[in-house]
């Protein structure tokens, strides 16, 4: 199968074309539909895989402030790359989040098929909002969590951690990079469509990854437990705290390592890479 990936120079879009090196990487502007539709119509791809959108630099804060630049790229954009791969019959990949949602969902974790119920921050809210317009439609959503791997990108969200002297002690879904390419690869393969959560089972809380990290790295860093009350005073928009239910991509047969499992073993990678 022949894929085009949107958005390929970002920290997603790059590790998609890690997985299928015979990939073909876009840089053009998704919601520029003239130039989607002469790039789909010149490559001719199978698959498109989305992951071009504004997550905000240094952070999410940035959306608060850059408000047509965020809705163009994360709603605009996925919206015209729907209707030109409708048009072509071309099968539609897109990167959703978790952030739309906040709690655990009375302990079952939020499913699929649950409305977003996170609306503390416009990132989060254009995220949602192209999440439910495209479920609609035959599109393989795959959501993923504040992913992290065992490399020293400074997107990796143990990278991040690291340098914040107070950290969150709220209980979260979280993603593994290796293991979300491995379920989307699998997904993509069988061209999946519907929304899939890909988080690792259980949960922990950026707190506890940081003790890890301390265990495993570094006995000498340190850093203040920050709690949800405490949020408001360190981050300008609101942050989604969320459980995701698994159980969906289990029913696929696919089945992720525990959280505490996988960050143990990125933080193995990063120690040996010291
Ligand atoms: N990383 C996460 O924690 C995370 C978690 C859940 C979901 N996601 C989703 O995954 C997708 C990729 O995220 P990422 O972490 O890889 O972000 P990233 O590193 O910022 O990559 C996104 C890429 O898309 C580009 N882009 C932005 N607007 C565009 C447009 N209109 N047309 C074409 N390219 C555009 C960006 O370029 P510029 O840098 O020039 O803007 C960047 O190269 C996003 O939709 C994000 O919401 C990410």
């Amino acid at each position: 199968m022949k894929i085009l990936v949107f958005g390929a120079k970002g920290y997603l879009g790059s590790q998609f074309l890690t997985r299928f090196p015979g990939a073909v990487a876009s840089d053009v502007d998704i919601a520029d539909q003239k130039e989607i539709e002469r790039v789909l119509d010149a490559e001719k791809p199978d698959a498109v895989i989305n992951a071009a959108g504004k997550t905000g630099k240094p952070n999410v804060d940035w959306c608060e402030t850059h408000k047509e630049e965020t809705l163009r790229s994360n709603v605009t954009g996925p919206l015209l790359l729907l209707d030109a791969c409708q048009k072509r019959g071309i099968y539609m990949v897109h990167l959703s989040s978790g952030c739309i949602y906040e709690g655990d969902n009375d302990g079952k974790g939020f499913t699929e098929a649950d409305p977003p119920n996170f609306s503390g921050s416009f990132y989060s809210r254009t995220k949602g909002w192209a999440d439910q317009i495209l479920r609609d439609f035959p599109v393989l959503i795959l959501r993923l969590r504040m992913p992290f791997d065992g490399s020293q990108s400074d997107r990796n969200l143990i990278m991040k951690l690291k340098r914040y002297p107070k950290v969150l002690d709220v209980q979260n879904s979280l993603t593994s990079l290796p293991d979300f390419l491995t379920a989307a690869q699998t997904l993509i393969e069988k061209k999946k469509t519907g929304t899939y959560n890909i988080v690792n089972p259980g949960s922990i809380s950026p707190y506890r990854v940081m003790e890890l990290y301390r265990e495993i790295i570094d006995p000498a860093h340190s850093f203040e437990r920050l709690t949800l009350d405490g949020l408001p005073g360190v981050v300008k928009a609101g942050r989604s705290n969320c459980i995701l239910s698994g159980e969906k991509l289990k029913g696929e047969g696919i089945t992720l390592p525990h959280v505490e499992e996988a960050v143990r073993s990125a933080l193995g990678l990063i120690r040996l890479a010291r």
